[in-house]
């Protein structure tokens, strides 16, 4: 799962999350993201065109690592991976969805938001967890706290992060990438301002990590 979950959460330090209403938006919204470095995208299933638009940006967009956020069962898991997905981001860990994980080629990025639930993953065989959602479960300051006791894991918080607070999580030694919405704002991807949006992604693939 690692192997295959590292080089993707590392190839930039965001990964942008997506809620795409309109299916005709969302490959040059991809491409648009793409432009500004961003290539790890997470589409979220938390719209009914969800499926279509991993769809579309998997065949008709070069270079995008397009994922799928929000899967809360087995259902949504194989939905994913059948629409093309190449990893699968969750707000948790259910037992059912890491059993259901288990031995898929498509790896599963969980969210955790506690010491426990880390712990539970790493008896899993994870190495990398979303930490979710991170402003409001504790920010920078909590998961700089989980670095020394669980040396395993690495994280991904997503949730309240933006520009301006990026930089803090990604200066800490258990942290691989942010993820979050702000690199694509409902407004401009409605209007469909591209540029703004890849002037956007170009500034968070700029912040620098550890
Ligand atoms: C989410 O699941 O909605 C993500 O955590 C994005 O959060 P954000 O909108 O605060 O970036």
């Amino acid at each position: 799962n690692l192997d295959r979950l590292l080089p993707i959460l590392k190839a930039a330090p965001v990964v942008p999350v997506l809620i795409i209403e309109d299916f005709h938006t969302a490959v040059p919204l991809a491409r648009a993201l793409i432009a500004g470095g961003l290539t790890a995208l997470e589409v979220t299933l938390r719209t009914p065109a969800a499926l279509d638009c991993i769809r579309a940006i998997k065949g008709e967009v070069e270079g995008a690592n397009v994922g799928a956020g929000t899967i809360l069962n087995p259902k949504q898991f194989d939905e994913a991976v059948a629409a093309g997905s190449t990893f699968l981001v969750s707000p948790g860990a259910s037992p059912k969805l890491i059993a259901h994980a288990n031995g898929s080629p498509v790896p599963l990025l969980p969210g955790v938001a506690t010491a426990g639930e880390a712990m539970t993953l790493l008896e899993e065989g994870y190495g990398a967890a979303k930490f979710f959602p991170a402003e409001q479960a504790g920010g920078a300051n909590y998961i700089k706290a989980l670095a020394s006791p669980l040396p395993g894991l690495v994280f991904c918080p997503t949730g309240g992060v933006s520009l301006k607070n990026a930089h803090t999580y990604l200066s800490l030694p258990n942290i691989v990438c942010v993820g979050g919405s702000w690199v694509a704002p409902a407004a401009a991807v409605a209007a469909g301002d591209w540029a703004a949006i890849t002037a956007l992604a170009r500034e968070a693939a700029a912040l620098k990590g550890v």
